[in-house]
């Protein structure tokens, strides 16, 4: 069995179900992990799913996931559109990076439309909710097969 795909979640998603159900949809977080559980077991992987509401403890898992982890597959909620920590520690992770957000970000507010993640993923999947995250299982899967 390879390495697991580190999926790590920010600031507020713990929330999920009952936050801005309108934007975010009615799907808990553990709903989530259901779904990127289910789509990694099917392609023969394990995830590691993860939230935090602080951004140092994500800092630290993207360090773990740097010796640990097969590939990260991050939704950093707010601290996306913020946090310079977080991208350094993306670019010196040296696994695939792939980025997921619930909603569209770029059918929200200008300050969502910019994301420091970015600048470290392979790809970013938006708008799609839960199946983002099977998606992005997906994806990572073939990006460490062909590694
Ligand atoms: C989010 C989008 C971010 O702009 C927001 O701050 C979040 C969630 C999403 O999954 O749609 O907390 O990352």
């Amino acid at each position: 069995m390879p390495k697991p795909i580190y999926v790590l979640n920010g600031p507020n998603l713990n929330l999920l179900g009952t936050r801005e159900p309108e934007i975010y949809g009615k799907h808990t977080l553990d709903d989530v992990a259901a779904v990127a559980a289910k789509r990694a077991g099917e392609l023969g992987l394990k995830c590691d799913f993860r939230q935090s509401n602080l951004e140092g403890e994500l800092v630290t898992w993207v360090q773990e996931a740097r010796e640990k982890g097969s590939g990260i597959i991050m939704n950093a909620a707010g601290l996306t559109h913020t946090s310079v920590a977080l991208l350094d520690a993306l670019q010196a992770a040296d696994v695939p990076i792939i980025e997921v957000h619930l909603s569209n970000i770029f059918r929200r507010e200008d300050f969502r439309h910019h994301s420091y993640v970015s600048k470290a993923a392979v790809g970013v999947i938006c708008g799609l909710g839960a199946q983002g995250y099977a998606l992005a299982v997906e994806a990572m899967a073939g990006i460490v097969d062909s590694k």
